[in-house]
């Protein structure tokens, strides 16, 4: 049976407390609630998944740097370092693996100082505002951009 494609999900500082951090801005899902959510996605899909989090800037750089050679694409919802980290830019841009970004929230909405993001620069393209669903809505982006590849 051929290996399925591998997607690495990668959530960023905070997002760890998803359920009780801002309910009002985040949702009441825990961040469980959401890799339950990326399983389901991604079995209906083909696709298998490794879901982390970080509220460290170098591990989340590391953590890129290997998926070179490991995943064939990258979620990324990098949290507060979307608006900070050229690190996390650079790394995205060192693996050459398409990047898809998300958002629970939308960005544009809120405050100014979150409407630039670094990793838009180099993402493939950009979900935000639909809460938990933007990652099943993020999986199935992937997929496509995967299937256009030519990945066997
Ligand atoms: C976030 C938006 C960021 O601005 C914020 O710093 C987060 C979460 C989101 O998912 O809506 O931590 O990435």
């Amino acid at each position: 049976m051929a290996i399925q494609p591998s997607v690495l999900i990668l959530n960023g500082p905070n997002l760890n407390l998803l359920g009780t951090r801002e309910p009002h801005v985040y949702g009441r899902e825990t961040l469980d609630d959401v890799e339950g959510l990326c399983q389901d996605e991604a079995a209906r899909l083909g696709l298998d998944i490794d879901f982390r989090q970080s509220n460290h800037e170098g591990e989340l750089v590391t953590w890129i740097q290997e998926a070179r050679g490991e995943h064939d694409a990258i979620i990324l919802n990098a949290g507060a370092y979307t608006h900070t980290s050229i690190a996390i830019l650079d790394a995205l841009a060192a693996v050459d693996l398409p990047v898809v970004e998300v958002h629970l929230s939308n960005i544009f909405r809120r405050e100014a100082f979150r409407h630039h993001s670094y990793v838009s620069t180099i993402a493939r393209g950009v979900i935000c505002g639909f809460g938990s669903h933007g990652y099943g809505l993020a999986l199935q982006a992937v997929a496509r951009l995967i299937e256009a590849s030519g990945r066997p």
